[in-house]
């Protein structure tokens, strides 16, 4: 069986072949084409450039992701298109593609959810997770607990109540300089505040020793914690952001001395606590589930990994954390989610529309 996925949500035009057999996905092709260098002039994604951008690269993206595979369109399945939620120009175009390109080939077509695809890109790996499990959702437009009670259904278990960990991520990043996306930079940039403020030369020491360094203790970089405290095991970074924002503008008005590296690690430290601290109650909520999935781009951090690893470790939970690779969009995970849904029997009728709302 053979799933061609396509993803066009945000500003990556992207398309992958994916293969099962006998319950095990094999990536044979993924192809993605980044507005990313175009975006960063203007600090974000500008979302009729990502339209225009998409339509012009699709047939070229499809068509590459087709040849590498070898795979033929009457060779395919199911092609499965993400359809939600995402810009809304930026995913008709990859609808309106997926739609003509499976009426050409009289091939089904399977609206595909791009959290759910998030979540999939953990079943690409040697082993699938089992239901029940946890999928904590971690993106540019995400941070979400759901229960995987099934591949096709999901039940939320809390979420952020305003902005997304990656967009924070951001959002802060640019003000202090690191180009959009900011996610990896910042990344890179904390990794230097946690070592000089720790001293020493291990990382995840350095990162556990952190609330007991003079850096920390001094409050020169405090910071409050994106957890909601009301047992709802929700989050809110818009706190977090706005506390952000106004350090910085103190340090710019006092002329004090200002450290990004070090500001950089208060902010990752407490936005990735808040995570594990939200994770680790959804999984004690939900005791039969014995896997965690990490789904999306700011599954890429390098201290939230790390964390997660220790936390699952803790609890005896298997955790699937995608290859680096395939945190970010990408359509190996549309082609994974549409194996399922499709399955499922979950089919696009002729009215497929894309909707820039969640679905799950
Ligand atoms: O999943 P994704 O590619 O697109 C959305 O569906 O939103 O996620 C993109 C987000 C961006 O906010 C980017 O800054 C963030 O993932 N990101 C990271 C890292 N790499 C990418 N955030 C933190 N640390 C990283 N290493
Ligand atoms: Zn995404």
């Amino acid at each position: 069986m053979f799933y061609l996925g396509i993803e066009s949500s945000c500003d990556e035009t992207a398309a992958a072949v994916v293969s099962c057999e006998e319950g095990r996905l094999t990536v044979l092709s993924n192809i993605v084409a980044s507005q990313i260098d175009t975006h960063r002039l203007y600090g974000g994604v500008v979302p009729e450039i990502a339209s225009r951008a998409h339509a012009e690269a699709i047939s070229r993206v499809v068509r590459q992701a087709l040849s590498e595979a070898g795979v033929t369109p009457a060779a395919l399945t199911a092609v499965g298109v993400t359809a939600h939620p995402g810009l809304i120009g930026a995913l008709l175009v990859g609808v309106n593609f997926a739609k003509g390109f499976a009426a050409a080939n009289d091939l089904p077509l399977v609206p595909v959810d791009h959290m759910r695809a998030h979540i999939a890109a953990a079943y690409l790996g040697e082993e699938i997770p089992k239901p029940p499990f946890l999928a904590l959702a971690v993106s540019g437009g995400h941070t979400s607990l759901y229960r995987a009670n099934d591949y096709t259904d999901f039940s939320p278990v809390s979420a952020t109540r305003d902005d997304a960990i990656g967009e924070s991520f951001d959002k802060i990043g640019r003000l202090i300089g690191i180009p959009y996306p900011a996610g990896a930079g910042f990344d890179r940039l904390a990794a230097e505040g946690f070592l000089r403020a720790a001293g020493g030369a291990d990382m995840r020491e350095a990162y556990n020793k952190f609330e007991k360094t003079d850096t920390y203790k001094s409050g020169a970089y405090a910071l409050p914690s994106p957890a909601m405290e009301d047992g709802s095991g929700d989050f809110s970074f818009s706190g977090l952001k706005t506390a952000a924002i106004n350090l910085l503008h103190r340090y710019e008005q006092t002329g004090a001395d200002f450290d990004p590296a070090l500001f950089a690690a208060a902010y990752t430290h407490r936005a990735v606590e808040a995570v594990v601290k939200q994770t680790d109650l959804a999984l004690k909520r939900n005791p039969d589930c014995r896997s965690l999935v990490v789904a999306g781009g700011v599954a890429a951090n390098s201290h939230l990994r790390a964390r997660l690893v220790a936390l699952c470790e803790k609890q005896g939970i298997s955790l699937f954390i995608p290859p680096l690779s395939l945190c970010g969009d990408n359509g190996a995970m549309v082609a994974a989610e549409c194996h399922f849904s499709y399955a499922d029997g979950t089919r696009a009728g002729d009215d497929l529309n894309a909707s820039a709302s969640d679905g799950i």
